[in-house]
């Protein structure tokens, strides 16, 4: 992301050097907003993480029970089953998922940033289970809603910075 950020600086410090030709001014921004779209295609800023084979496609599989979850939870907000959709959060990306995920195994591969993502992950799929259990008496489904926004924010977060193999 700094590397990106980098890039774009260099190119719109080039587009901000006076050149003469006012045809060539109107130009560049196009021809920089190319390049950069195409840097951004190829360039990957993820951390690579090495995990031994067992492990990672063992945290595959959760990875996809975890997009399974997110998608029964927004299901059974939208039937207003508040009760539900905490508890899947709980239980399956929460603080209480841990022992089901072998979290502690996985975690000693992880370097620091990553593990603080995952423990983001859990904290905030636990407030979103709070949050929920509340709605099932206030009827929140705003908050229900941004609560899990916050949740997906985390899975967002982990997988802009790190990959494995
Ligand atoms: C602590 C980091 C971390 C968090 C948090 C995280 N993921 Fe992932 N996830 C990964 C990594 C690393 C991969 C593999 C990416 C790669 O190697 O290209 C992955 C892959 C996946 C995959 C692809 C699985 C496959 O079979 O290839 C899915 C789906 C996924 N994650 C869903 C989620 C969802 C949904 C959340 C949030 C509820 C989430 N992840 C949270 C790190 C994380």
């Amino acid at each position: 992301m700094r590397f990106l950020a980098a890039a774009c600086a260099v190119i719109l410090a080039g587009c901000a050097t006076p050149s003469g030709e006012h045809a060539a001014h109107v130009h560049q921004p196009a021809k920089a907003s190319a390049d950069h779209a195409a840097h951004a295609a190829t360039a990957d800023p993820r951390v690579w993480v090495r995990f031994p084979d067992v492990m990672r496609a063992h945290t595959l599989t959760n990875m996809r029970d975890h997009l399974l979850a997110l998608a029964e939870i927004q299901d059974q907000l939208a039937r207003g089953a508040f009760d539900k959709a905490s508890e899947i959060a709980e239980q399956r990306l929460g603080m209480s998922s841990l022992g089901l995920h072998g979290a502690h195994d996985v975690a000693k591969f992880m370097p620091p940033g990553m593990q603080a993502a995952g423990t983001a992950m859990h904290r905030s799929a636990s407030q979103f289970a709070l949050v929920a259990k509340d709605a099932s008496v206030t009827g929140d489904l705003k908050g229900s809603l941004a609560a899990l926004a916050r949740v997906s924010q985390t899975c967002v977060a982990c997988h802009a910075a790190y990959r494995i193999r």
